[in-house]
């Protein structure tokens, strides 16, 4: 199997490159408006925001910020196709501004946008990453009424695009070996994920982590999982350093994203290199996952009527025959006059622009 990832160093405000119907699923994570590691991104995407917070405007900076997503948000439901799904972690924002606390609530206002879009709302889903300290509560007393609840949950909210479910041929082999596992459903589609782990993140220093704003492996690789299947492109509008990218290459898909600054491709460089190795150990852990679960349920005295076709272990469900995890076997730097890409993409538009393409083996154990 191949699989095939660009990246355009530009500006996503109109997705200008992009044909209509490019890519079947939109996993992303925007600045956050409001907060302040994002303020001077905005601020150059629209000087007005920079006078809004001088003067103490917040509510005017929230809307200004908000506006400048939406001009991405307003092209995602003709580069994505009908029935496609598009994911947007984000997370509210608390601030002073003018001398006055309070929450700003994007992911309401986010949800406002897609639906004036064309998209309908699915069920969402919070994370939030495991703590265990009270020091967050540092600077907040134990007398009442004027403390407030610390935010620690993110959003990542769900939408169709348009009123259909996507259309996929019946019996079609690409759906079912990309089937996920029925334990991992039920673990992936519950509306709260408390056990979003960081180890892969794959990225160096805690220090470049909180300067990207990178969300962790995990989240990119599930919602990729869930909702696309093999030979469906990925896009990433806020790319950062290309954790939809990583997720994608290890999940078997191809991917796009945009990004306006340049040095995050050298990071992306950097989390490539281990790739193979990568995409092989989160293979083999879900499948030895799948194994623990197996002797657990025979344990408790419970069968099984379904085998996996390609490993041979049992499966709760005859949907899980045919599933099949692939590893990265190869990863070169390509070229965009391709015709895959040409269909899809018209990167000459592009000031930069990066291609690699993939080749993929079955992980067979
Ligand atoms: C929250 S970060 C994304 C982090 C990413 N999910 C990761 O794991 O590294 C948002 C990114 O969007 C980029 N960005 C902001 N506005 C953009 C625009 N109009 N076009 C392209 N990229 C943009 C920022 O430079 C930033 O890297």
């Amino acid at each position: 199997m191949e699989t095939r990832h660009g990246i355009v160093i530009g500006d996503a405000r109109g997705l200008a490159e992009l044909a209509d119907d490019a890519v079947e699923l939109v996993v992303t994570s925007p600045p956050y408006p409001m907060v302040e590691m994002w303020d001077e991104v905005f601020g150059d995407l629209d000087c007005d925001v920079r006078i809004a917070l001088e003067s103490g405007n917040g509510k005017r900076a929230f809307e200004l910020m908000h506006a400048q997503l939406e001009l991405v948000w307003a092209e995602l439901s003709r580069v994505l196709v009908d029935g496609g799904i598009a994911c947007i972690n984000i997370g509210d924002a608390t601030r002073s501004v003018g001398g006055s606390f309070r929450v700003y609530q994007n992911h309401a206002r986010i949800i406002e946008a897609f639906e004036q879009h064309g998209f309908v709302p699915l069920p969402e889903i919070l994370w939030r990453k495991p703590v265990n300290s009270g020091t967050k509560f540092m600077g907040s007393g134990m007398v009442p009424p004027n403390a407030y609840v610390t935010l620690e949950h993110e959003y990542i909210l769900v939408f169709r695009n348009g009123t259909d479910s996507r259309q996929l041929e019946p019996g079609a082999d690409h759906r079912y070996e990309a089937a996920y596992f029925w334990e991992e459903r039920n673990q992936w589609f519950s509306d709260l994920w408390t056990d979003v782990r960081g180890e892969q993140q794959t990225l160096d220093t805690e220090e470049l982590r909180e300067r990207s704003g990178a969300f962790p492996f995990e989240i990119p690789y599930r919602l990729i999982n869930m909702y696309s299947v093999y030979g469906d492109t990925v896009l990433d509008p806020f790319w950062g350093t290309g954790t939809t990218s990583l997720a994608a290459l290890v999940a078997g898909r191809n991917s796009l994203g945009y990004e306006l600054e340049p040095s995050f491709v050298d990071v992306f460089r950097d989390r490539i290199e281990s790739v193979t190795d990568l995409s092989k150990s989160v293979g083999r852990q879900r499948l030895s996952d799948h194994r623990t679960f197996v002797e657990q349920r025979r344990e408790s005295g419970d069968g099984f009527t379904y085998e996996s076709e390609p490993y041979g272990f049992p499966v709760m469900t005859t949907q899980e025959e045919s599933l099949q995890l692939y590893a990265v076997e190869e990863l070169a730097e390509g070229a965009v006059n391709e015709g895959w890409w040409q269909e899809r993409v018209n990167a000459g538009a592009a000031d930069e622009s990066h291609w690699y393409r993939a080749t993929h083996r079955p992980i067979d154990e």
